[in-house]
């Protein structure tokens, strides 16, 4: 890094009225690991930012422990180390998620803790407004008409420019549409090689004018080294086209919606290496008709 922004223009996806890199990057396994290394996972960041990921995604509970913030600090700490970088990305937020003792997780969607989780997050990331923010996943002990008005008037006291919401299913998103509108910009759920289930959901999106933010686009961090073992048209078309099971798994996500945006997530710079050079991947139709076979 020169000091200058030197990157290379990737195709884009639309995020409501924002245009975005088709490859985000997930920062959640920059710290989700006891004695993660934050200059190894800053280098990774940049090497991102020199690639053109202009969407980076993270959470308030992120992290290996349970204090909140962990994770948007060391991703907010990567961008502002790279001049320019601010001007030029969408980081997007979620909360919703607590954390405690043991570091077990919890969830929380009351509209008091989402209203404060929301103000917390900006201040730590030195946002006036959070671009995108979501709710993480929603709360079976609270109504979810309450978490939903807390997005609204988190919108309408300007905290939130934009909001997602993550972990729904389509009852739950035809909720969030009525009471959030035009607000409501993505949902994000789990969809990769080995996680197939949310294909409808995807389409639901795309008849919204949603974007469908794939987590876990490679099976998830614990599993996405060993793709090739688990997906065979996977391994088969990696060995054929002379690149890695996880390049082809996200030039397959890419072509299955113009609303899908993958976020994997990187530690290490040749991941996001690998990853983001999907763009130039373009499958065949008989490629995509096996690996769409290969469930
Ligand atoms: N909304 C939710 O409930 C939810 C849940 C889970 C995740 N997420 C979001 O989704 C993002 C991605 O999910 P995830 O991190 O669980 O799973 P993932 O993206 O499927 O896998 C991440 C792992 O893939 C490895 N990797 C990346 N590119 C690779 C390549 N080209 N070759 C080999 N390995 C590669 C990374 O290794 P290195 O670390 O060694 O680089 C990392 O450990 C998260 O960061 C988070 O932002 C959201």
């Amino acid at each position: 890094m020169d000091g200058g922004w030197k990157v290379r223009e990737l195709p884009t996806r639309r995020l409501g009225d924002l245009s975005v890199s088709a490859i985000g990057m997930g920062a959640m396994t920059l710290t989700q690991v006891e004695g993660f290394d934050v200059a190894r996972g800053g280098r990774a960041v940049h090497a991102a930012l020199d690639a053109g990921v202009t969407f980076f995604d993270t959470a308030d509970s992120y992290g290996p422990s349970e204090a909140y913030g962990v994770n948007e600090l060391a991703l907010i700490n990567a961008l502002r180390s790279y001049p320019g970088a601010l001007d030029r990305v969408v980081v997007a937020t979620k909360g919703g998620h607590t954390r405690h003792e043991n570091a077990s997780w919890w969830i929380d969607g009351s509209a008091a803790h989402l209203a404060r989780a929301a103000r917390e997050s900006a201040s730590r990331l030195g946002l006036d407004s959070l671009p995108l923010y979501q709710l993480h996943r929603p709360d079976p002990k609270v109504d979810y008409a309450e978490s939903m008005g807390a997005l609204r008037q988190l919108v309408d006291d300007g905290i939130v420019q934009h909001v997602g919401v993550s972990n729904v299913n389509p009852a739950q998103l035809a909720q969030s549409l009525h009471v959030l509108g035009g607000a409501l910009v993505s949902v994000q759920n789990e969809y990769s090689p080995v996680a197939r289930s949310e294909a409808p959901m995807i389409a639901l999106c795309e008849r919204h004018g949603l974007a469908f933010l794939a987590w876990g686009p490679l099976g998830g961090m614990r599993a996405a080294k060993g793709l090739g073992q688990t997906s065979s048209a996977f391994a088969e078309i990696a060995v054929e086209r002379g690149v890695s099971p996880q390049r082809v798994a996200i030039a397959w996500a890419l072509a299955a919606s113009p609303a899908l945006i993958p976020i994997p997530g990187a530690s290490r710079v040749e991941s996001v290496l690998d990853t983001v050079a999907a763009v130039d991947l373009e499958l065949t139709p008989d490629e995509l008709r096996r690996l769409d076979g290969d469930a």
